[in-house]
């Protein structure tokens, strides 16, 4: 089986301001800026973006945005395009998010245009996938993930596959305090590199990140970490602070 450096994302949303983003990459960096055993990406709102690249500089933290819109650019209000993130250093970027599904109805199509836009520009996306209450209730859950991810990464070569990471993160379990258990997870995440598999190719499939997310803690991610095909977190309310993110970091670098 093929090594996979485990990857720890912060997804912070809408929190901090440009000094709060600022005061917590300080103590990010401080801590595990020069790690190499995890890898390490923060995603900070887009008006933070700017100073935490510069306080980044130097340090292996990678920087990743929450969403980008695929055209290059042009009249769209509000927007943020591939080529003004790369200008800042960004690496990674967060697509297909539930909230971005649910709260602002991106669906499918628009997040495949969204794939295919960041990695003709040089930029990882961190692909979220994952099923709803009702949806897991209803036994529905692997079909769900289907769907989501062969329609996400439609038209996605082999090539550019290996720069994916792929996020499941139940619905129900984002925010919620509520985690999937372990099994539940490696339930989803196995069946996901099977699925890759088909799309890819083996190889190609082992090298891919696949990510937990949905209240991932210090308490619950050494299980999560340890299972097979879970190979790094997506980590919203504990990567707000120093503290609870760099134990996250630390659980993440125990083989
Ligand atoms: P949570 O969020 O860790 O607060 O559940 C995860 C996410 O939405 O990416």
């Amino acid at each position: 089986m093929t090594h996979r450096k485990k990857l720890i994302a912060g997804n912070w949303k809408m929190n901090k301001t440009s000094a709060d983003a600022a005061a917590l990459v300080r103590e990010l960096t401080a801590a595990a800026g020069q790690r190499t055993d995890v890898e390490v990406v923060v995603c900070p709102p887009f008006t933070a973006m700017e100073g935490v690249s510069r306080l980044l500089d130097g340090s292996n933290v990678r920087l990743g945005a929450q969403n980008l819109h695929p055209e290059k650019n042009g009249a769209f209000t509000g927007e943020i395009s591939a080529d003004m993130l790369r200008a800042l250093f960004v690496s990674h970027v967060i697509l297909g998010h539930s909230e971005r599904r649910t709260l602002f109805g991106e669906q499918d199509a628009f997040i495949n245009q969204k794939v295919l836009a960041a990695l003709k520009n040089q930029l990882r996306p961190i692909f979220c996938v994952g099923e709803t209450l009702v949806e897991r209730e209803s036994g529905a859950t692997l079909t769900v993930v289907q769907t989501q991810l062969e329609a996400g990464l439609a038209g996605v070569s082999r090539e550019q596959a290996a720069d994916v990471i792929v996020a499941y993160e139940p619905v129900w379990a984002i925010g919620t305090g509520k985690v999937a258990t372990t099994e539940q997870a490696q339930e989803v995440h196995a069946f996901i590199r099977t699925l890759l598999t088909k799309l890819f190719s083996e190889p190609v499939a082992q090298k891919i990140r696949i990510l937990y997310g949905g209240s991932m803690k210090p308490a619950n991610a050494p299980e999560l970490l340890a299972q097979p095909d879970i190979d790094g977190g997506l980590i919203g309310g504990a990567s707000l602070e120093a503290r609870s993110f760099l134990e996250l970091v630390t659980a993440a670098a125990v083989k």
